[in-house]
């Protein structure tokens, strides 16, 4: 019960301020927040499901690494960078120096997460589709998609958790 609650704190801080959503093609390394996503279960396997814009630096990051970690700060510390990492895109800037936020190595995989976060997630994209205007519901077409740029739902098995020592 007591592990239950803490994913339910964890999670309304995520949904309240965001996360960092990171992830590393090659050379490219980029960082993006995200207040959308869910912790489950699917196919017997933990899964972080996020919802990735198109049009985001990231989408393209994530569909060919295959990979991304969530780095969740459970306080205001990270207002800031939360903010610059949800406005700029790694397009046009180096969004890490604008916001003063640093990477450290993930445990599991080539993309990083960032430091002084709380608690950390790293996940392997094992299934992704795309929100289909044919499918969804009008009253969330209408008021999310206005101008297309539909999400894609990224499926990432979570193969590795932990709690940050800052
Ligand atoms: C609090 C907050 C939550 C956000 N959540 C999402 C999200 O879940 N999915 C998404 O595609 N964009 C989301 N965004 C917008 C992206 O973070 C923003 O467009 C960002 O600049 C994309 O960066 P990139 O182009 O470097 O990938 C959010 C922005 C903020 C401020």
């Amino acid at each position: 019960m007591e592990a239950l609650k803490s994913v339910d704190k964890n999670m309304k801080n995520f949904h309240k301020q965001g996360a960092f959503l990171t992830s590393k093609n090659g050379e490219i390394i980029n960082t993006m927040t995200i207040s959308w996503g869910n912790l489950g279960l699917a196919w017997g396997k933990p899964v972080f499901i996020i919802y990735v814009r198109k049009s985001r630096f990231t989408h393209d990051i994530i569909d060919k690494s295959g990979e991304f970690t969530i780095s969740l700060p459970l306080d205001n510390s990270m207002k800031k960078p939360l903010g610059v990492c949800g406005s700029k895109s790694g397009r046009d800037v180096d969004k890490f120096q604008l916001a003063g936020i640093n990477t450290k190595p993930s445990n599991k995989l080539k993309s990083p997460v960032i430091d002084g976060c709380d608690v950390y997630f790293e996940c392997k994209v094992v299934y992704k589709h795309n929100i289909s205007p044919e499918i969804i519901s009008e009253d969330i077409n209408k008021s999310t998609y206005l101008e297309g740029d539909y999400h894609t739902v990224f499926y990432g098995e979570v193969i590795d958790y932990y709690v940050g020592d800052k």
